[in-house]
């Protein structure tokens, strides 16, 4: 046996048993403050990831610390950061090449925490000659190299086959329950709505976890971002009702389905939402309509100017519990008790 050899073995035979994997944690500048947040509870200082916009507008990414053999999750909401100046489209870009830098380092595995899905609604042909671009998103960050994907309240939950590798779909459901029990758990008449046909299944689970009814709306979409309401199903007269959804955009689905239930003899309407995204005028939007309440959470950076019918909610306590359980390779759906299947 040569030297060589025989300090190869030495070296192997030296490896400690009970080797410590390394977690790091880095945020993109869509999702800065939600990243700052989860490391926050993690205990951990977030990775510089060396993040800036050359002036001809190309991103680029140099992670400050070593890397190597660690699992890193990189938070990034696929959505604009008016603070920031970031569009929706560069935080697409930057989470690739957040990507690309963490397996060019040589990191043990790369976990996208996307929350906030973005062109998640382009997820099927809905007409001819549109794209897919839901899946076309997918190929991207798996070219780019991502071993995992943790998102939340994915606008289908069928988005998830566009992937081979894992994505765990986390929702944000049971902050949203707790929050209108804690709220309005004392109002005699609570009803529970949903804003289109699609999400029927998610308001009648969300309904019973609050105890309540529920009912449901018949939206119709004449044109891209024009939202009417027709038929109510169900009984919303003189009750007090709380709207589900999973994404506020422009407003203008919230905005005619809280008029709706009001011109049907409900006597406050309220709404709840995971995705704020607040695009265009949705703040002038909904400060116009009957909403008395918003409350969204933070998947999306709260755009400034927001009318204080919004209130925000963090969901950083289960992103944490499923970046600890992910680096540990614990059970994710026990966070929800197996019931995350239930949204
Ligand atoms: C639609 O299917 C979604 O669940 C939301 O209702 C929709 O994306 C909201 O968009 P907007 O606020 O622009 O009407």
């Amino acid at each position: 046996m040569t030297t060589l050899e025989t300090d190869a073995i030495a070296a192997a035979k030296s490896l400690p048993i009970g080797y410590d994997k390394r977690m790091m944690v880095a945020a993109g500048r869509a999702s800065g403050e939600l990243g700052q947040r989860i490391a926050e509870r993690l205990g951990m200082e977030l990775t510089d990831a060396g993040l800036k916009t050359f002036p001809d507008g190309e991103v680029y990414c140099r992670y400050a610390d070593s890397i190597r053999g660690a699992d890193i999750f990189i938070v990034q909401s696929i959505c604009g950061n008016e603070r920031e100046g970031i569009s929706a489209n560069d935080a697409l870009m930057e989470l690739l090449i957040m990507i690309e830098a963490a397996v060019g380092a040589s990191a043990h595995r790369v976990i996208a925490v996307t929350p906030w899905y973005g062109y998640s609604r382009q997820d099927k042909k809905s007409a001819p000659r549109e794209p897919i671009t839901a899946r076309l998103v997918a190929k991207m960050l798996e070219t780019a190299g991502v071993d995992r994907v943790v998102t939340m309240d994915l606008h289908a939950g069928q988005v998830q086959g566009f992937f081979s590798k894992p994505v765990d779909h986390m929702t944000a459901m049971p902050i949203l329950t707790q929050h209108v029990k804690d709220q309005l758990g004392d109002e005699e008449d609570l009803v529970v709505i949903a804003p289109d046909a699609g999400r029927v299944k998610l308001t009648r689970n969300f309904a019973r976890k609050v105890g309540t009814t529920y009912a449901l709306l018949e939206k119709e979409r004449p044109a891209q971002g024009v939202a009417e309401i027709g038929t109510v199903i169900g009984d919303v007269r003189g009750k007090v009702a709380v709207i589900v959804d999973d994404i506020i955009g422009t407003g203008g689905t919230l905005a005619a389905a809280a008029q709706t239930v009001i011109e049907r003899g409900a006597s406050k309407v309220f709404a709840v939402a995971t995705h704020g995204l607040f695009a265009g005028r949705a703040f002038e939007t909904l400060a116009a309509s009957p909403l008395s309440g918003i409350v969204v959470t933070d998947t999306v950076p709260l755009r400034d100017g927001a009318p204080p019918l919004i209130r925000q909610l963090t969901s950083a306590d289960i992103l944490t519990d499923s970046v600890r359980r992910i680096f540990t390779d614990d059970s994710v759906s026990e966070i929800f008790s197996g019931e995350n299947q239930l949204f």
